[in-house]
């Protein structure tokens, strides 16, 4: 038992992890309960001073229960991908030991032992600016940090895989590719890095807030939906993803920013279309949504080679990669001419390291 005689103590870390959006998307699961997906992807994890969250876990003799708080509110843990995670985490625990606070949880005391679980989101919850991926990575991050988990990255996502498909491929910055493995067990579905954050680094990511209200259909519903009526899904993860796929490694690798943007921009269209050709159909994005797509490529189109790619998730928000700060530049100062700052179609942009902010929204 622990050598802490005193029922009152706490132990505690807190992890931040940032959010991902994919360039070459995930929609569509083959095992709903593992979260394994019908096709591989690659997303790029953003810059963490902006979309993160972060996650304190605490364990406590006095902790009569698990429970878990999200921007304040306490949510139920009793939902599958918070058990996955829970249990796969508290099989792998191993001894914690803190002589200053003479604190020592054995490996079998986990197994006995409540989490209280507070969980704060730096941006929108559930408005398709992927609050689920940085959600479980952290979760996963900070309970393993907890019980002194000792797998590495990979091993970890592929538990975070389970409280949320796109949360494996936060578990590493830069680019990343999710695995979706040939194991029905699941145990070869994880992610894997790349390149790391400092490779390709003039790319500047732009991100345009259309709206911040939670969306009306939730991924997984969306993709549940799409796998059981959408016949271009199926040809989508067949046919075209396994070949873009490896476009994308030779684009991402070389820095070729003309392929990176012609195949992202092709793959947020073809995702949208997916959810077109669902019944009923999803509408994930809006008018501005549409705007903005026109904007880019029209503008792409005048230059010699394009500046800037799009790729919008599953919600009406823009996340704009540009070629450099130049091309950055410009985009903010086009986003301002048709977006002006008292409109209302645009509630603030995300830049890098930097922030316009028109509401207190974000
Ligand atoms: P998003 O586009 O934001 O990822 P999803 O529909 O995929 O939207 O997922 C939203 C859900 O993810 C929330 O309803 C909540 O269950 C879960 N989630 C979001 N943030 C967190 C968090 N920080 N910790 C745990 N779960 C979270
Ligand atoms: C459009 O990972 O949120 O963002 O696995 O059911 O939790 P669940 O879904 P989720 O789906 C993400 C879909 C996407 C594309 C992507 O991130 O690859
Ligand atoms: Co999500």
């Amino acid at each position: 038992m622990m050598a802490s005689e005193s029922q009152n103590w706490v132990f505690m870390v807190t992890a931040q992890t940032p959010t991902n959006i994919a360039v070459i998307k995930y929609w569509g699961k083959r095992d709903e309960t593992l979260i394994l997906p019908v096709n591989d992807s690659i997303s790029v994890t953003l810059d963490p001073s902006h979309l993160c969250t972060t996650t304190t876990a605490a364990v406590s003799p006095a902790f009569h229960q698990d429970r878990m708080w999200l921007n304040g509110k306490e949510i139920s843990l009793s939902g599958g991908r918070f058990q996955s995670c829970l249990r796969e985490i508290r099989a792998r625990a191993c001894d914690v030991e803190d002589e200053t606070k003479g604190i020592k949880i054995t490996k079998e005391d986990w197994g006995k032992l409540h989490v209280h679980i507070a969980s704060y989101n730096n941006f929108p919850t559930a408005a398709g600016l992927a609050s689920s991926a940085a959600g479980f990575a952290c979760l996963a991050y900070a309970l393993g940090k907890l019980m002194n988990v000792k797998e590495d990255e990979s091993q970890l996502s592929a538990i975070a895989r389970q409280g949320s498909g796109s949360a494996c491929r936060s578990l590493f910055g830069g680019f990343v590719k999710w695995i979706m493995g040939k194991e029905d067990n699941g145990s070869d579905s994880l992610a894997v890095q790349l390149t790391d954050e400092k490779h390709w680094d003039d790319l500047v990511i732009v991100i345009a807030v259309v709206s911040s209200r939670q969306k009306e259909t939730s991924s997984t519903t969306g993709m549940r939906e799409s796998v059981e009526t959408s016949l271009l899904l199926q040809h989508r993860a067949k046919e075209i993803v396994p070949k873009r796929i490896l476009q994308m490694e030779e684009a991402i690798k070389n820095r070729d920013f003309a392929s990176f943007s012609q195949l992202t921009c092709a793959d947020s269209n073809q995702f949208h279309a997916v959810c077109l050709d669902t019944c009923p159909p999803i509408f994930y994005m809006n008018d501005t949504s549409h705007r903005i797509i026109s904007i880019v490529e029209k503008w792409n189109r005048s230059e010699e080679a394009p500046q800037v790619a799009y790729t919008f998730d599953a919600g009406p928000n823009a996340v704009l990669i540009a070629r450099n700060r130049k091309a950055a530049t410009s985009l903010i100062q086009r986003l301002l001419y048709y977006f002006p700052p008292n409109s209302d179609d645009l509630s603030s942009y995300i830049i890098g390291d930097k922030s316009i902010a028109k509401d207190a929204g974000i």
